[in-house]
């Protein structure tokens, strides 16, 4: 059978997910989102440590995680080693299953996946991230300004590339995707093209 990773890496709304999803599709390989590991210990409540160590299937349904409180939630507890020890084995065997894996998150590339034969970094300017996350949360309707949507980015952000213990960045050998000026169709083009290429 065929082992295969695609380690994507990026900040809060650059369109890892939407990328990761979609490749998935095309090529017939599993996907998973690791923030929602994240976010799932960052909404459970109590010692983190413990809530990473004891993460069931229940946890990750739960439906409130794509909300912007868990991603802060998810945010604050990234930073703390026991939690990302934790998560490390289920990440690895997942990139490892039979048939192929596309895994998106932040420290793919550089911690969890080294050797993944894909890696791809997809960014964008804070200001068209947050300008997105806008969008998807209902524009003008939202009850958050685009200002306070900018702000949560930018401080995200921060917290991803400031930390000590795997933080945000690209790997010495990853292809960056800069999806501010790029349409979804023209991004995913870009990820679709390096896959092929070492299949
Ligand atoms: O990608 P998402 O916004 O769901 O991630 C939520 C938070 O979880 C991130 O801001 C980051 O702090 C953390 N995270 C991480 N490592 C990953 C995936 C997510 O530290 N591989």
């Amino acid at each position: 059978g065929m082992i295969f990773t695609v380690a994507i890496d990026g900040p809060a709304a650059a369109g890892k997910g939407t990328i990761g999803r979609a490749l998935a599709e095309r090529f017939g390989f599993a996907h998973l989102d690791t923030g929602l590991l994240y976010r799932a210990v960052g909404v459970k409540g109590g010692d983190p440590v413990a809530a990473a160590e004891a993460l069931s299937e229940a946890d990750l349904m739960r439906a409130d995680l794509r909300s912007l409180e868990a991603g802060e939630a998810a945010s604050r507890v990234a930073v703390i080693p026991g939690v990302r020890a934790a998560l490390l084995a289920f990440q690895r065997s997942f990139a490892r299953r039979e048939g192929g894996a596309v895994l998106d998150g932040r420290d793919i590339g550089t911690v969890i996946c080294p050797a993944a034969e894909v890696k791809l970094f997809v960014t964008a300017s804070p200001e068209v991230r947050a300008q997105r996350r806008w969008l998807e949360l209902g524009g003008e309707a939202a009850a958050q300004s685009y200002e306070a949507v900018l702000e949560g980015v930018k401080a995200r952000d921060a917290r991803d590339m400031g930390r000590a213990d795997a933080p945000l960045k690209p790997a010495a050998d990853a292809v960056l995707i800069d999806t501010s000026a790029m349409s979804a169709e023209a991004a995913l083009d870009a990820a679709g093209t390096q896959v092929r290429a070492a299949l």
